[in-house]
């Protein structure tokens, strides 16, 4: 893989592309040559057939501390609109595999939207999380009025951006903005992250990538449509060998050994 100046990749496990955060002097801010960068190392692993679930990480203290304020400061509207500050963001949700976010520490403003980006959060019990634009005369830009308000309804949502607040691990899991908080220990929550990119990438990566875009459906289109949408898609699995191998597997009483076709 390719040498970056402010992230570093790795292949931990089979099957797993880590991507870990390198900005330790600024707690992880999310400059633009990051964002850069991040969405590179995104495509490269989401192309490379050998890797089928991505963790995205940083550092114990700190996930990401939201986006350069010393880069924003003194930019203006004009700078912002023509040059479409923060559209690349985006280009995180339009990756095919998996993103398991591993959170500890600041996850502030962008590094909480970073997270709500991925498709499946593990928090340490130290994350802190929030949307603290508020106190810098902004409001969040990378999406984190709408995920937050699809993930933990109007009242949370807006008590955290109009406030600023930050919140704990522990709330994040009752809210179900992460999936699970790991237990202590250094390391423990990206080494649950990549067990779990490990698992993910043992079964069939097209099945995967389907159940992925039909989750994400959920979130864009009407129940009618999107039940219509996972049915096709369940549908089309059916002309693949993994669906042929993994059904044969059961009847057979054996493990099923997926090749990805
Ligand atoms: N941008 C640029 N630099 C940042 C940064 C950020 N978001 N967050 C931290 N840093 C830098 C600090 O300036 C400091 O640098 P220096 O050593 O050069 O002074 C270094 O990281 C360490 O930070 P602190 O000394 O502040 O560390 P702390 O432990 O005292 O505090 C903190 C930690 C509470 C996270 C504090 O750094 C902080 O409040 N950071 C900003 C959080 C924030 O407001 N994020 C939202 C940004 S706006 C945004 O994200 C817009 C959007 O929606 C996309």
């Amino acid at each position: 893989t390719k040498q970056y100046n402010n992230i570093l990749t790795s292949k931990p496990e089979t099957g797993v592309g880590l991507i870990t955060l390198n900005r330790p002097k600024a707690l992880n801010a999310l400059s633009s040559p990051l964002m850069l960068e991040l969405n590179e190392a995104l495509a490269e692993f989401d192309a490379d057939d050998s890797v089928g679930a991505i963790v995205l990480t940083g550092s114990e203290r700190a996930f990401a501390a939201g986006a350069d304020i010393k880069e924003m400061k003194d930019k203006e509207f004009s700078d912002v609109y023509k040059n479409r500050f923060l559209e690349n963001w985006t280009a995180m949700t339009k990756i095919r595999k998996p993103v398991i976010a591993a959170v500890s520490g600041y996850a502030l403003g962008g590094g909480c939207e970073l997270a709500l980006m991925c498709d499946i959060i593990l928090a340490s019990p130290t994350a802190v999380f929030g949307q603290p634009e508020i106190n810098l005369g902004v409001i969040p830009g990378g999406g984190g009025t709408q995920r937050l308000a699809l993930a933990i309804g109007k009242s949370r949502t807006m008590e955290l951006v109009l406030t600023g607040r930050n919140f704990t691990a522990q709330e994040a899991e009752k809210w179900g903005v992460v999936s699970k908080v790991v237990g202590e220990g250094e390391g423990q929550v990206v080494k649950e992250a990549v067990e779990m990119g490990k698992l993910i990438a043992s079964k069939g990566q097209i099945a995967v990538q389907a159940g992925k875009e039909a989750v994400n459906a959920a979130y864009e289109l009407t129940l009618a449509e999107g039940l219509r949408f996972e049915r096709r898609l369940f549908h089309g699995l059916f002309a693949t060998k993994d669906q042929k191998e993994g059904m044969a597997a059961f009847a057979e009483k054996r493990k099923a050994n997926f090749t990805h076709s």
